[in-house]
């Protein structure tokens, strides 16, 4: 396997540069402004700590109680049922397909910066520069480094760069912040992110982004957290590793906000124009939005070329863990050599990145048929699977002899009430605007049901 976390911040150094990526820079920022500012925060937080973290114990748990990677992990449980932890792997390298398109897109940025060759038009700049091949280009660089990165294993490759990755985030975050802090108007836009909106409270809608934000956000449901915690020696700790990782990367994601929000405040302030005209779908945040409002700040080029190198470190951490979902399983179960499986991945990876490099109108449906598809019926198995099959009590008897602090009977209800009610909740919503869904339901309940059935029987 290429040998395993050397040592326990190693491993929670990697955990937390899996969750942090484009998602807490540009998704998190654009949730908050979709609905209702900082009456979002309110979900959000409710959703990390009811939802977020007791799912994040279930995986670390899963992967130390196990050793082995999602779809081995599952099949120990539940024999039948091996299938989810491979579609769950697929899932992810589907992600990983486009997510390494937008990451080339940020590394070609960050040429740009150094003359801030956007000009005075990036929603121009942007048109032209989607429709010429430098997409391309970047995307076979970025998938050349997660190639090397992840080639070389989990202590040589994945650890020790995430041993970089991850305090260089945090370093260059507080700097922005610190320095958008000090821009005129910054205060409007920080107002406006944290301005409290509770009428929105009422809106299921939001309570379901914010799900699927904390999801999305801490690398769960695609089996890279019980990847990750596979590779720990045995009866690591759970608990209080679990909470470090979860609230380290929504910690990281209101500081980004807190710099996105004062930067716009003061582009709001310069150009005279409302904060709600300025802010724009996610992409557009990062790629046109943010290159106008660094035109404007002092010191712009320092300015854009932290944002663009933020924007690669936590794309770059992410994306080997979802290159390592993929690469881990096969490994372990065809017995392939990590150099073979990364390189066959990289092969097939780039061919399948091409058509988000070349049309990146393609990203956002997939993007959808994943988070429709995949997420939450991914996530629901889990819970059913390790909280009602293998027993959440049997696992949180586990989790406790393992960890520091002990977790009572409440993570129990969480695991086996809560979650898969949210989770039904928003897959019942999904079939209402998607029937198709409903195949695939059918036969994802079959399995989980002939799987408990034989289990039983
Ligand atoms: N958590 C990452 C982000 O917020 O950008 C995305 C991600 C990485 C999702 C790894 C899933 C994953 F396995």
């Amino acid at each position: 396997m290429g040998g395993g976390w050397t040592t326990r911040t190693g491993f929670i150094l990697a955990a937390i540069g899996a969750a942090i990526g484009l998602g807490n820079i540009w998704r998190f920022p654009y949730m908050v402004y979709e609905n209702g500012g900082g009456a979002f925060l309110v979900p959000y937080f409710l959703a990390l700590f009811l939802i977020g973290i007791p799912m994040m114990m279930l995986e670390l748990g899963v992967g130390g109680k196990t050793g082995a990677t999602t779809p081995l992990a599952i099949k120990k449980t539940v024999r039948e049922s091996e299938f989810l932890g491979w579609w769950a792997a697929i899932n992810g390298f589907i992600v990983l397909t486009y997510y390494i398109v937008i990451l080339g897109w940020a590394l070609s940025y960050l040429g740009y910066s150094f003359t801030l060759a956007w000009g005075r038009e990036p929603n121009l700049f942007f048109g032209q520069f989607l429709g010429s091949y430098y997409p391309l280009i970047a995307m076979l660089i970025v998938w050349a480094i997660n190639f090397i990165i992840v080639r070389a294993g989990v202590e040589d490759g994945l650890e020790k760069t995430n041993k970089f990755f991850v305090p260089a985030l945090w370093i260059i975050v507080i700097m922005m912040v610190v320095g958008s802090l000090t821009l005129e108007g910054a205060s409007s836009g920080l107002r406006w992110y944290l301005k409290p909106d509770f009428s929105s409270l009422l809106d299921p809608n939001i309570w379901m982004n914010a799900c699927g934000q904390v999801f999305f956000s801490l690398s769960l449901a695609f089996g890279t957290m019980i990847t990750y915690a596979s590779y720990q020696p045995k009866n690591s700790d759970v608990a209080k590793n679990a909470s470090i990782i979860a609230l380290a990367n929504c910690g990281f994601s209101l500081l980004a906000g807190f710099a996105i929000f004062s930067t716009l405040g003061h582009m709001s302030f310069v150009s005279g124009m409302p904060i709600t005209d300025l802010i724009e779908e996610g992409t557009a945040l990062a790629f046109i939005t943010f290159p106008a409002v660094l035109n404007i700040l002092p010191f712009s080029i320092i300015f854009s070329i932290l944002f663009f190198i933020l924007l690669i470190f936590a794309g770059l951490s992410s994306s080997v863990s979802l290159l390592e979902t993929t690469a881990g399983p096969i490994i372990e179960k065809f017995n392939m050599s990590r150099e073979k499986t990364v390189l066959i991945l990289t092969l097939v990876g780039c061919l399948m990145s091409l058509p988000f490099a070349l049309s990146a109108g393609n990203i956002g449906f997939v993007d959808e048929i994943v988070s429709t598809y995949g997420l939450p019926l991914i996530g629901f198995a889990e819970v059913m699977i390790f909280g009602w099959v293998y027993g959440a009590n049997k696992l949180r008897s586990y989790i406790n002899e393992v960890s520091d602090f002990k977790i009572g009977r409440w993570w129990t209800w969480m695991i086996k009430i809560v979650i898969p009610v949210v989770l039904g909740y928003g897959i019942l919503g999904n079939i209402l605007k998607q029937p198709g869904l409903v195949i695939v339901l059918v036969i994802i309940l079959a399995a989980i049901l002939a799987s408990i059935n034989s289990r039983f029987s």
